[in-house]
């Protein structure tokens, strides 16, 4: 998007696989390029847990296949679920240029470095040990509707278990490096 106020990004991500939800300010327009699945999407107000605290009927689903586009409203969280037999791939846009700065670039800039830093520790990226656990549940057995096995990891394996005391002792940030394989 040179020479714009916008900035664009493509995701993809694998087969039987989910995105950790976050929330940010409003403006992400994301069209579906690949695959079909959906997004959940919440407010922040309703807390990480909305199925633990009996509402669910603050969640709402999102059914998307290639040509589809939304825009998660400002504060919600939003998670991506992967149900295709190839990898999804989303295209979002935001605003955010670093060449043609717009008024609240700055403040939007600030505002989002949230998105990469877990709750636990302030942010607003919930991750998978953390979240709940009915999110797991409803998609695993939406898997099991298409005939895909579930690729995710458990969150109560060895991995998981060293990975939360990687956060505990080093903070978030580390143990980000470490999925990176840093
Ligand atoms: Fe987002």
């Amino acid at each position: 998007m040179g020479g714009n106020v916008l900035v664009g990004h493509i995701g993809q991500w694998p087969v039987g696989r989910y995105h950790k939800a976050h929330h940010h300010g409003a403006g992400a327009v994301l069209f579906i390029l690949k695959s079909k699945g959906y997004t959940l999407i919440w407010p922040n107000e309703v807390g990480t847990h909305p199925y633990q605290a009996g509402r669910e009927d603050a969640v709402v689903k999102i059914d998307w296949r290639p040509g589809g586009a939304f825009s998660p409203p400002s504060g919600w969280f939003h998670q991506h679920f992967n149900l295709g037999p190839e990898p999804a791939r989303q295209l979002a846009f935001r605003y955010g240029s670093r060449i043609n700065r717009i008024g609240f670039w700055e403040a939007g800039y600030r505002r989002d470095e949230g998105v990469m830093i877990s709750t636990r520790e302030g942010g607003t990226l919930i991750d998978y040990e953390d979240e709940d656990p009915e999110i797991r549940r409803q998609y695993e057995q939406a898997l099991k509707g298409e005939g895909i096995e579930c690729q995710m990891p458990p969150v109560d394996s060895p991995q998981a278990a060293v990975r939360v005391a990687i956060v505990q002792e080093y903070g978030d940030k580390k143990a980000r490096q470490e999925d990176d394989g840093l």
